[in-house]
């Protein structure tokens, strides 16, 4: 028997009927850290399942895409009591008014051959430009529109779009986290402390901010910023470890290929989580992405100052002592992100690691005249990247002989 479509109010926060009024084409949530982004996106894709044509929700990852973002798109549909059979294996909802195809921003060739009437992406400050123009010539019917929800992650791209090609179609709405009742009355204290106040104009006030003194300006996309391949088995592997708990626990994978350049290419970056639970994840990322074959890690490297290091071990990763002058640190990594003769640099980064690369948009000396040392936030991918650089390139390399 079919269902009744069950109709819900809902109270949307001012920045979401904002963007909810605003009439243009192509149209932008531009939020704090828990402004209500996601639960917009998903809110604006139940309403356009009225028979318009195909849709697509898009997220930066595909570990994105499950656990959250389809995940709130799906929630409403349930709570709206809408039939629909949501077809796993090709990543795609069907419903009465067509199909919701859902996709990551990870591999955009994938997003061509569709012909599509509306879209919204997530945090697509994450993406590359290169899903984004795709994704724009998919939108193919009359009247086709798209929504984009994200945190903004300097003057990247979506401030292009939005704001210097501003044009008939593109429009958008700043909203910051401060306007979420529904938030936990010390969720923005909280953030408030640990972040300096561009970083917080950023974070919490969804502001596009200028990073000046970035300590890694020479980061590009499609330079070092490049699409995931897969590795071969005998490059070298590393992981780089770097504790937290409130702060982000971050593991990052890489591998050395036979000309000495390092890919980074998976991250596990996680808040309050066990270690115990970050142990289990870590290890399962190997058997799931490399099926049959150990992966033997030429190290792990950590930071040694800490006691999580022994209940790491007891639970089946066995670390090294990462070396971690900051400075030396950061100038290896310099000279690695240098482009050389043959127009490649010596490491590069797969674009599946967001968190990584928003780091590297983000972390900054704490004196931009000085450029001695970077301000501590923000930087737990930037400290595991380091202990890798650092082990990979070895103590040899960088001491002067006098
Ligand atoms: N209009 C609304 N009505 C009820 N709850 C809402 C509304 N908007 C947002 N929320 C709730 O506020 C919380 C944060 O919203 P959401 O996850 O959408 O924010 P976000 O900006 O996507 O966050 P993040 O930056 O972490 O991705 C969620 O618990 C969500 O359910
Ligand atoms: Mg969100």
């Amino acid at each position: 028997m079919a269902k009744t479509r069950r109709s819900i109010t809902y109270r949307l926060l001012p920045a979401q009927t904002k963007v909810y009024l605003l009439e243009k084409k192509y149209k932008a949530f531009i939020g704090g850290i828990g402004s209500g982004k996601t639960w917009f996106g998903a809110w604006w894709s139940v309403q356009q399942l009225n028979g318009v044509g195909d849709g697509m929700i898009l997220a930066p990852t595909y570990r994105m895409l499950e656990d959250v973002t389809q995940r709130q798109f799906i929630d409403f549909l349930d709570a709206h009591n809408i039939q629909y059979v949501h077809e796993t294996g090709k990543s795609r909802v069907r419903t009465s008014s067509g199909y919701v195809f859902l996709r990551s921003a990870e591999h955009p060739e994938r997003l061509r051959g569709t012909n599509l009437a509306w879209a919204w992406g997530d945090e697509a400050a994450l993406w590359r430009v290169g899903a984004f123009k795709i994704l724009l010539g998919r939108l193919r019917k009359n009247d086709a529109r798209a929504l984009l929800t994200t945190t903004p992650a300097g003057f990247n791209w979506v401030y292009e779009y939005l704001e210097e090609l501003q044009s008939e179609q593109f429009g958008y709405v700043i909203g910051s986290t401060r306007e979420n009742v529904h938030l936990d009355n010390e969720f923005v204290s909280s953030l408030e402390e640990a972040y300096t106040a561009e970083y917080a104009a950023q974070e919490i006030d969804g502001q596009f901010v200028a990073f000046e003194g970035l300590v890694y300006p020479e980061v590009r996309d499609g330079v070092h910023i490049i699409e995931p391949f897969d590795i071969p088995s005998d490059w070298r592997r590393y992981r780089g470890i770097d504790f937290g708990f409130v702060n982000p626990f971050v593991c990052l994978w890489a591998a050395v290929d036979h000309d000495g350049r390092i890919y980074f290419y998976r991250e596990h970056y996680k808040t309050k989580t066990l270690l115990v639970d970050h142990a289990r994840m870590i290890k399962a990322a190997d058997v799931c992405n490399d099926q049959r074959d150990v992966v033997r890690y030429s190290q792990t490297v950590a930071d040694h100052d800490t006691q999580d290091v022994a209940e790491l071990r007891s639970h089946g990763i066995a670390t090294t002592k990462a070396r971690k002058s900051v400075s030396v640190g950061i100038q290896k990594v310099k000279a690695r992100l240098a482009v050389q003769a043959d127009g490649k640099p010596r490491m590069f980064f797969f674009s599946s690691l967001v968190h990584t690369r928003k780091e590297l948009r983000s972390y900054r000396w704490s004196d931009k005249a000085l450029k001695d040392e970077p301000i501590k936030e923000s930087d737990h991918a930037m400290d595991a990247m380091r202990y890798i650089v650092m082990a990979v390139d070895g103590p040899k390399v960088g001491v002067r002989i006098v």
